[in-house]
């Protein structure tokens, strides 16, 4: 590895778990990948780049990251394609957001081409984990905390980035079924200054109570408004969010408060490639609502790494459910989902460069 002062050492496990692996049931996140690359940050500098077995961690319970939740993570996809070529999805978009989000939390930041490079040698190694059914994908989920015991509130002084796999299904399953929002007009997600734009298990911690109290009523996910007026769009539990108003596509800006979508970028290209109003701007859950009231709201869909495209099929704020597009998968959503999915299985061009293709060959190969 270039990138590292230290070379890659790779232990691999004995005995793979593959083979007791049931890929027709793998919900999301229920299944690790045999391996994991593991990082230290300790004097100054990141070292000790291995791949070895995934498995328990041995931790102080007085590790800062515990207490005081110092830690971020990421999330991506690699796919396997028909022509069985591996592609990892946009890494450098991750890379660059678990740098910021890093910066926020004062952790070391990770070089992105180390981060890449990190992410090719995990999927290199565990690639025979990659689901080969579309709808499938690795999932590969980086994560960095501090691991020094202390109790004072600072930035801890030694840290462990980990990236491990799982092959998942799309979050919400395998069709492209509507899904049901709620909106939260009590909690709120984040505010100007916070983290919310930062990867951080703290802001999904926050999201729990609102989600389940979401789900209780049979709901999906909650809606958040903003955290200052409670009316303006911001996001949804796991996705960032979008409203088809006649031919022009209205999405919330990214004013610090919205976790900066890799998804959300790539549908906003898409959309622009094929000559569609792409608005970033505020929107009031007032307008949205308005636009059902009158017909003018067409569609209305998620865009995330784990969700892919999901149709928002109903939404309902206090008493009221409105319902979008009959509850039905609008046009778009649609044919922005195919769009997506077929860059990342490779069955289309790939015009903008996404894919970062990973060679096949095995494990050991990986610490080239
Ligand atoms: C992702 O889409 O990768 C996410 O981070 C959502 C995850 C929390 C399930």
């Amino acid at each position: 590895m270039d990138n590292l002062r230290d070379p890659l050492s790779v232990t691999l496990v004995t005995e793979s778990r593959l083979t007791s692996t049931d890929f027709n049931d793998l919900g999301f996140g229920n299944h690790f990948s045999d391996h994991m690359f593991s990082m230290e940050f300790e004097n100054g500098a990141w070292r000790n780049p291995s791949i070895i077995p995934y498995g328990p961690i041995a931790m102080e319970p007085g590790t800062g990251a515990l207490h005081y939740s110092q830690s971020v993570f990421e999330g991506l996809k690699a796919f396997r394609g028909s022509d069985d070529q591996i592609r990892v999805f946009r890494p450098d978009m991750n890379a660059r957001r678990m740098a910021r989000s890093c910066e926020r939390l004062c952790i070391p930041v990770i070089d992105p081409a180390l981060f890449i490079e990190a992410v090719r040698a995990i999927v290199r190694t565990d690639q025979d984990w990659i689901p080969g059914k579309r709808g499938q994908a690795l999932y590969v989920r980086p994560i960095v905390f501090g691991v020094e015991p202390h109790l004072e509130v600072r930035p801890a002084s030694r840290y462990r980035f980990l990236i491990m796999t799982s092959p998942v299904r799309t979050y919400y399953g395998d069709e492209i079924t509507p899904v049901a929002l709620h909106v939260q007009q009590h909690y709120t997600r984040a505010s100007p200054g916070g983290v919310g734009e930062a990867k951080t298990g703290g802001n999904y911690a926050a999201s729990l109570l609102p989600g389940e109290r979401a789900r209780d009523q049979g709901f999906n996910q909650a809606l958040w408004l903003d955290g200052i007026e409670h009316k303006y769009v911001e996001e949804v539990g796991q996705m960032n969010i979008f409203f088809r108003f006649g031919d022009t596509v209205v999405t919330p800006a990214l004013r610090g408060t919205i976790l900066p979508g890799v998804t959300r970028d790539s549908v906003i290209t898409l959309l622009r490639d094929q000559g569609f109003a792409v608005e970033e701007r505020r929107l009031a859950v007032d307008e949205v609502l308005e636009g059902s009231r009158s017909g003018t709201l067409r569609e209305v869909f998620g865009a995330g790494t784990a969700a892919v495209i999901a149709p928002v099929g109903r939404i309902c704020l206090g008493g009221t459910t409105y319902e979008i597009n009959n509850n039905e998968p609008g046009e778009l959503t649609g044919a922005l989902y195919n769009k997506i999915t077929s860059i990342q299985y490779g069955e289309t061009n790939d015009p903008h460069g996404w894919n970062m293709l990973v060679p096949a060959g095995k494990a050991a190969a990986a610490a080239e």
